[in-house]
């Protein structure tokens, strides 16, 4: 029987050629796979990864909290930008090539986040201005009376739709440069252009850049009887037939990141990652492209890049 990631495959690829794919593709996930609820692994998950880049910037940045951020990818719930504006950041900008923000997601976020900080936990992840909160929970209260636009503005978030290649913000204007499950989805000949124009906007006397990579194969969230190394079985060619442009998944490990960094010579001054579950790790027959490598590299799902300049 075909396996039921190969048919959740089979149908992103169909959306993909379809006018409107982002939003045909919304409502499949919503009903279908139920993958873009925004539920609490993944609500608290982006508290983490908000609580990581600040906490770096507050150790190694030119200021207790970065004035001015810029986030790529800003997929469906702003909770890492929401969390710049609560710890005091200035101007927050998101970008997304996609619209896929909506006035009823961010109310989605906003809610969370209060949810949050009523169960207590909020502080544990967030070092938040208390006036910032008293803002946040005004804007909730008043939410249905104010256009999307009105909103994040009072969140200091501008929304832009555009390429990240080539942004349309000056040089040397940012403070921290962020990604969250973002780089995986992206292809080296479009993530090179890109971290090279981070380069460019990023303020280069005490800037950081914080980017957190998950290497997982995505289509085991969905697929319990497939494990997250699946995907390294394919060769490029069959991947190609598998994969799709709606999400992509460019299956690069560690070091062709690493790799990328050197060539385009951005250090990387700190790094985390996760080896995933070895046993599951040795129940796949690598393809040859990957085999030149140690299995602990491949086997490696997770990391977070953190790039200091000054
Ligand atoms: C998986 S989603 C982001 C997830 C989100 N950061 C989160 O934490 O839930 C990746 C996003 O990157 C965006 N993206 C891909 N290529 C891009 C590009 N060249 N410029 C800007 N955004 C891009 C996609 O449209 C997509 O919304």
């Amino acid at each position: 029987m075909i396996k039921i990631w190969k048919l959740k495959a089979i149908v992103q690829k169909t959306i993909s050629y379809l006018p409107y794919s982002n939003k045909i593709n919304y409502i499949f996930q919503k009903f279908v796979t139920k993958a873009v609820h925004l539920n609490d692994d993944y609500f608290y998950d982006r508290l983490v990864h908000a609580r990581d880049h600040i906490n770096f910037f507050t150790e190694h940045g030119n200021s207790t909290f970065p004035n001015t951020c810029l986030e790529i990818g800003t997929g469906w719930y702003p909770v890492v930008p929401i969390s710049f504006f609560l710890v005091g950041s200035n101007k927050i900008y998101s970008v997304d090539i996609t619209q896929l923000l909506t006035k009823k997601r961010l109310k989605i976020a906003i809610e969370k986040i209060i949810e949050s900080n009523s169960n207590g936990k909020l502080e544990f992840y967030i070092n938040y201005i208390p006036q910032r909160f008293e803002i946040l929970k005004d804007i909730f209260h008043n939410f249905d009376n104010m256009a999307l636009d009105e909103i994040l503005l009072k969140l200091n978030i501008e929304y832009l739709i555009e390429d990240a290649r080539k942004l349309s913000l000056p040089d040397d204007s940012i403070d921290l440069i962020n990604s969250n499950n973002t780089f995986e989805h992206i292809y080296p000949e479009i993530l090179i252009p890109i971290l090279k124009d981070f380069k460019r906007v990023l303020n280069k006397n005490g800037g950081i850049m914080s980017h957190f990579i998950d290497m997982s194969d995505h289509f085991a969230n969905f697929d319990k009887t497939i494990n997250k190394f699946n995907f390294l079985k394919y060769s490029d060619k069959q991947w190609k037939w598998i994969d799709n442009s709606i999400q992509p998944q460019n299956r690069l490990r560690i070091y062709d990141y690493k790799k990328i960094y050197q060539d385009l010579e951005i250090p990387i001054s700190f790094e985390t990652f996760e080896i995933g579950n070895l046993d599951d790790f040795n129940t796949i027959k690598l393809d040859a492209k990957f085999l030149a490598k140690a299995n602990n590299e491949n086997a490696i799902i997770q990391c977070h890049f953190v790039s200091l300049f000054n």
